[in-house]
């Protein structure tokens, strides 16, 4: 985006040293913007500090929790732009101990959104939503006038953060709006394990040469490159048109997960991967297949992925097999 709305315009990204949040920050630095990264770097989730490898001396960090409503009422005064990004986001893990999620993905969010009322009510919110709050679909493509029905703890506090956006938007006129984000993959996922994405640790075990599970495998999905969701994030903040509203950000092309396994072999030039049925535990709490229809981002804010699916794996593949120790150790 050629706009230069971010120029010299103060920055705070929730969830900054995380998989997207860092992504968007190296877009924002480059755009000129004023950048600060509040992350809890709690070791379950996302966050890495080697994420803003290279430009450590072109942000500001802060290692706090958007729990801690001191810490966010002192961030969030004198920002333009807040990318309210951070999030507990295994669902897995919200299942196990749903207070955790409650605490992160629902509560604080409301703090947060309390801070910018009190403390800076004219700074412009975009919040990382999921397709999770969907549930299982009942038609597909889903497109944003689907029923919301979450199948799992996380689905429901991400649906509760979600819209107490939109409601600090209509009715406090704090602009604010929401990216129900599918699958997003790219460099600087977390790769570790599977708590943020079943991909990452494809990635991981595909680049140490060990073979993946590929859970039954007929489940259609849709998958964003990292960069494409950032772009939808800058659009969605940079355009008014966008203040109250909720979009899906989908991806170029729909595949099933065992398609999917055998491009990222392909593209790898080799690997190994085992067909296994899906373990019960997660079976309760499976969307089954979705795809979203992203229709309203595409006509409101102009966007459409740019990065084909093969070459964002390609990408990400390179990536790791670079840096695979800084996210494993
Ligand atoms: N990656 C995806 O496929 C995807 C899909 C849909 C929605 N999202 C949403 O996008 C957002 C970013 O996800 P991501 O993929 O970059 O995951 P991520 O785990 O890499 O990033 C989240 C960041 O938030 C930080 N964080 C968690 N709890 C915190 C707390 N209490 N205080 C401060 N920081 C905290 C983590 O340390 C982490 O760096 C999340 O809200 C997630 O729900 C992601």
């Amino acid at each position: 985006m050629s706009d230069t709305r971010f120029d010299g315009a103060k920055v705070l990204i929730t969830g900054g040293l995380g998989f997207i949040g860092s992504n968007l920050a190296r877009r924002l630095v480059d755009l000129g913007a004023a950048v600060t990264l509040l992350d809890s770097l709690i070791p379950e989730y996302g966050g890495n500090l080697f994420n803003v490898d290279g430009i450590e001396s072109r942000v500001r960090i802060n290692i706090s929790d958007v729990r801690d409503q001191h810490a966010m009422r002192y961030l969030i005064q004198g920002q333009d732009f807040l990318f309210n990004l951070a999030g507990q986001t295994s669902h897995m893990d919200s299942m196990q101990d749903p207070y955790t999620d409650l605490e992160i993905n629902c509560r604080a969010q409301l703090s947060i959104l309390e801070a910018c009322r009190l403390h800076n009510p004219t700074v412009t919110v975009v919040f990382a939503s999921t397709r999770q709050i969907y549930g299982r679909p009942d038609h597909l493509p889903v497109d944003e006038q689907h029923l919301l029905r979450p199948v799992d703890v996380n689905g429901i506090n991400k649906m509760a953060g979600e819209w107490y956006h939109i409601l600090y938007n209509n009715a406090w006129g704090i602009p604010a709006c929401a990216l129900r984000l599918t699958n997003t993959y790219g460099p600087r996922m977390r790769v570790k394990d599977a708590r943020q994405t079943f991909l990452g640790l494809w990635i991981r075990l595909l680049v140490e040469d060990r073979p993946f599970e590929v859970w039954d495998g007929a489940q259609l999905r849709d998958f964003t490159y990292v960069d494409d969701a950032v772009e939808a994030l800058l659009l969605a903040a940079a355009a008014p048109d966008g203040h109250g509203q909720v979009f899906n950000v989908g991806g170029d092309c729909v595949i099933s997960l065992k398609q999917l396994a055998d491009v990222l072999v392909e593209v790898n030039g080799g690997g190994r991967y085992v067909s296994r049925t899906f373990p019960g535990d997660r079976k309760r709490i499976d969307i089954g297949d979705y795809y979203a229809d992203d229709t309203r981002i595409r006509n409101t804010l102009n966007w459409s992925p740019q990065v084909p699916l093969r070459e964002g794996l390609s990408r990400t593949l390179t990536f790791y097999r670079q840096h695979l120790g800084k996210y494993v150790e």
